[in-house]
């Protein structure tokens, strides 16, 4: 389990007493594969949290995204609490509701109309009920290596087995879970992302099958690849020209790359879009917006959407008030963070190159990915991983080994390598990282990578 019992004595007597009742010890799957195993914590403030046997990290985990603010920024947690004593739900309207909505509206240049739920995976699934709606088509088109949530008829070719997902060009539509609808499959189409000519030639042929796109517009959950240039702009005219919906799941970028999300920062008008995480900064809370012409069929009933939490005040005044700090200044916090995750950035290229070590780092001050290569792999230098099959030359046992030893000496990062950052983070944080970074490359990575 660990190389160190004794430091997480606690967590570990937690773990066996939490898996006799609790599913795996964990209430989500993804946390089954943390490392060294999954620990218990007991609190978090800015960029710091701590464990149950009270160590403690520089946290760049962070929810897996929300907390762009860092944990506990005191505003969001005052604008929560005051909300909740004045009623924890009311099954019916409420004014911080239309107040969220203008802002998101503001914001986000796609969202003419907005709907609030609690998380990424149901906005999902309405954006693409909503596609087939308007479109009268059936199948959807996604992008090997991309997540959109956990249900049924999305939830496909996340990290497929390469000896099982076909060709390159061509993936298989591989389930990701045992007991999955099996009829879905059929209405999932499965491309690589950032080629152009195998999207453009797809449609050419089956435009009139195919609902949408579903997209993330910076692939985060694989190796935090950016779109090629002039990528998303061509899928943006390609879905205008052949009647194709295009969803950008913003899950991860939205309110991170930049005030109004990738679709800000790249400036493309997607038809519809889906936030999360870090709009409330913790709170949960998901929207899903765009184009009237669509979100339209909702709002006359012809579209079924709901839940019992949309719109928990207390989530929509978490959202306000993180809202406020992300515009606060011009939205100052957005230099922040390009500063700091650049600085950090920077600074593990020169320990890679000071201790020979072969590694890809790339991505956005907010988020960025740190992986390994297998050894011989032939990566092109510079911008090294373009899709998903280029991310299998990475070396996940060895990056597996690197976040143990990071974990150890107080760095808590992501398995499957990337970081999240938050405006919490400052540059004494840059410094210890990079201390124990440097600590782990000598220790224990540099000899592996040569043996
Ligand atoms: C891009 C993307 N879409 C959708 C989801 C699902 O969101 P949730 O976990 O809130 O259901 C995630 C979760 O990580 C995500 O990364």
């Amino acid at each position: 389990m660990t190389a160190t019992p004794e430091r997480y004595a606690r967590s570990i007597a937690d773990l066996t007493r939490s898996k006799k009742t609790l599913a795996g010890g964990v209430s989500s799957n993804v946390r089954l594969g943390d490392k060294p195993f999954p620990l218990f914590f007991d609190r978090g403030l800015g960029s710091h949290l701590w464990d149950v046997d009270g160590n403690e990290y520089i946290d760049y985990v962070l929810g897996r995204g929300p907390l762009l603010l860092g944990h506990t920024p005191k505003e969001v947690v005052q604008a929560t609490v005051d909300q909740l004593w004045r009623g924890q739900i009311y099954a019916a309207q409420h004014e911080l509701e239309y107040e969220l909505s203008e802002r998101v509206s503001r914001i986000i240049p796609c969202a003419d109309l907005v709907r609030f739920g609690i998380s990424g995976s149901e906005a999902v699934h309405g954006a693409l009920r909503l596609a087939r709606a308007a479109t009268g088509r059936q199948t959807v088109l996604k992008f090997e290596g991309q997540y959109h949530g956990w249900l049924d008829n999305i939830l496909y070719s996340l990290s497929p087995d390469p000896t099982r997902a076909g060709h390159a060009l061509h993936p298989a539509t591989l389930a990701e879970s045992s007991g999955q609808f099996s009829g879905a499959d059929s209405h999932v189409v499965v491309l690589p992302w950032n080629n152009i000519e195998v999207l453009s030639q797809y449609l050419e042929q089956h435009h009139n099958e195919i609902a949408a796109i579903i997209t993330e517009p910076v692939m985060c959950n694989t190796a935090v690849i950016p779109p090629l240039p002039g990528y998303l702009e061509a899928m943006r005219d390609l879905c205008t020209q052949h009647g194709v919906v295009l969803i950008f799941d913003e899950v991860i970028t939205g309110f991170r790359l930049s005030l109004a999300g990738a679709q800000g920062r790249f400036n493309i008008k997607p038809d519809l879009t889906i936030f999360g995480k870090a709009i409330a900064n913790g709170m949960p809370i998901s929207c899903l917006a765009g184009r009237e012409q669509f979100m339209g069929l909702i709002a006359q009933g012809k579209v079924g959407h709901g839940g019992t939490y949309n719109s928990l005040p207390a989530a929509v005044a978490g959202a306000i008030a993180t809202l406020d700090l992300l515009e606060k200044d011009g939205a100052a916090v957005y230099d922040t963070l390009e500063t700091t995750g650049q600085s950090l950035m920077q600074g593990i290229r020169n320990l890679t190159a000071k201790h020979d070590i072969q590694a890809v780092i790339q991505g956005y001050g907010a988020i960025f990915y740190l992986g390994f290569p297998v050894q011989g792999a032939n990566l092109p230098v510079g911008q090294a991983i373009t899709d998903y099959r280029s991310s299998l030359a990475m070396d996940n046992d060895l990056y597996t080994i690197f976040v143990s030893a990071m974990v150890d000496r107080g760095v808590r990062i992501i398995p499957r390598g990337n970081w999240f950052l938050s405006s919490a983070h400052n540059q004494a944080d840059v410094e210890s990282t990079l201390k124990a970074i440097e600590e782990v490359f000598a220790e224990v990575i540099a000899s592996k990578v040569t043996a």
